[in-house]
């Protein structure tokens, strides 16, 4: 297993490519289920999950006419197996987006149940209540979520809780259904809009996408999908807060700054100077940092996968700051790692209590989810010593190049076998 070390105390300059959102990505190729023909998907970063994603549609019949550099050119022509196996779903619970196409397109998806994750359950059960609403027949068998519909039916249905794959599956089942579909307290991600537009272009009537009501029209066909990805707002995110965190002066290129306002404010309010461009983020390090609070919410609120890379910049605040998170029920898995490398963390529910400390040093670490993975690292660029981190693979699913890219900046890092 693949382990990467951090050598402390370099500060981070220069700037940063942010690659294609794999949020966005994993959606638009359970999307291409809808269609039957030649899909173009550009901007696809080289991350895990898109591989397994590609793996699953190819599984599903789906020929892969090309997947190299950041593109992938998908023939759906011939979708004809209903069944998402559980060797490919296991290691991705991304992969029940393709429950909601399967049944729009073959009537029928036979897909396993996602195993939980180290940060909650995260059922499926919303995913399921409004497929059935759209007149699917869902059973669970086997461990698999079994369902049949002869014909899906537009519906308005409201989510018990905002879902954001949950949006995405019922949305991309309701462009195909018979009639007007309305889904209220849906999710407002930039992803979920992303995904209508790139439907929209191919022949679908979805309006609201972005607000927590969407309308569907339901039609019968949808060409194929050609597409460039939007920018990963987390990745950015994260090289925003390595430039606050390693006291450095770094640009973060190609993404969008209204994709981040939260983190935007937040890392204003600890000090650090923050200069947004269209397509672009400045950070400078100002010296101390100050303490903030932060509690996470579904978009446009502070978005959850940030949670843990700003908590590492806390540490280091002079003083204390309140972390509460609201959309997961067991996000503070890197808490414990953190505290190895001497942080001050307490926690009461679902709020951890950060007293900032001079210095962090480095220490043997495990990853347990992708962004906690990637607090540990940024955690490691201003530890003493060496900080050495396992299970990296969970970096690999989300981060391209994460080294490469620290690598540009200053950083001292680097990937041993
Ligand atoms: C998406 O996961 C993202 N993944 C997650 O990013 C992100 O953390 C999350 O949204 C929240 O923003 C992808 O887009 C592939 P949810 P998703 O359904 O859709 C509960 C990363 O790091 N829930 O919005 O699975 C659930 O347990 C990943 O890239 C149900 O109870 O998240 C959670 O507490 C991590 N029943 C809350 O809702 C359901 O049927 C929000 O989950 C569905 C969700």
């Amino acid at each position: 297993m693949d382990k990467i070390i951090v050598e402390g105390g370099h500060p981070l300059n220069g700037q940063v490519t942010i690659s294609g959102a794999k949020n966005a990505v994993l959606p638009v190729l359970a999307a291409t289920l809808l269609t039957q023909g030649k899909c173009k998907v550009q901007a696809v970063p080289r991350v895990r999950d898109v591989t397994t994603m590609v793996r699953l549609v190819q599984e599903l019949g789906a020929g892969v006419d090309c997947f190299e550099g950041d593109s992938v050119v998908l023939d759906t022509t011939g979708i004809n197996n209903p069944i998402a196996p559980y060797d490919l779903v296991s290691t991705m619970r991304a992969s029940c987006l393709v429950l909601g196409p399967l049944l729009a397109r073959l009537g029928e998806a036979k897909v396993s149940l996602p195993g939980g994750c180290a940060i909650g359950a995260r059922p499926i059960d919303l995913h399921i209540k409004g497929l059935e609403a759209l007149g699917a027949n869902i059973r669970l068998e086997e461990g698999y979520v079994h369902g049949i519909a002869k014909k899906l039916k537009g519906v308005r249905h409201t989510f018990d809780l905002v879902t954001v794959t949950g949006t995405m599956n019922v949305m991309m089942a309701a462009a195909l259904a018979e009639g007007e579909t309305v889904l209220n307290n849906a999710a407002r991600e930039p992803e979920v809009s992303f995904l209508a537009d790139i439907l929209n272009h191919s022949g679908a009537k979805i309006k609201g996408a972005g607000t927590e009501k969407i309308v569907i029209q339901g039609v019968t066909s949808l060409a194929p999908i050609e597409c460039r990805i939007l920018p990963d707002r987390i990745e950015a995110a994260t090289y925003m807060i390595a430039g606050a965190i390693a006291n450095g002066d770094v640009e973060v290129l190609n993404c969008v700054p209204g994709h981040m306002e939260p983190i935007i404010d937040k890392l204003r309010q600890t000090g650090v100077t923050v200069d947004t461009r269209e397509n672009s983020v400045r950070v400078k390090g100002n010296g101390l940092l100050s303490p903030v609070d932060i509690t996470t919410e579904p978009y446009p609120g502070f978005a959850t996968d940030v949670q843990a890379q700003f908590m590492t910049l806390m540490t280091l605040a002079g003083g204390q700051s309140r972390i509460t998170e609201t959309v997961f029920e067991n996000r503070f898995m890197h808490v414990a790692e953190l505290k190895r490398m001497g942080a001050d963390i307490s926690i009461e529910g679902h709020t951890a209590t950060v007293r900032g400390v001079k210095q962090l040093s480095g220490a043997p670490v495990m990853a347990t989810d992708l962004r906690a993975s990637a607090c540990l690292v940024l955690a490691g660029l201003v530890a003493e010593r060496d900080t050495v981190v396992s299970r990296v693979y969970h970096i690999d699913r989300g981060y391209q190049d994460m080294e490469k890219k620290l690598s540009q900046l200053g950083a001292a890092i680097r990937r041993v076998k």
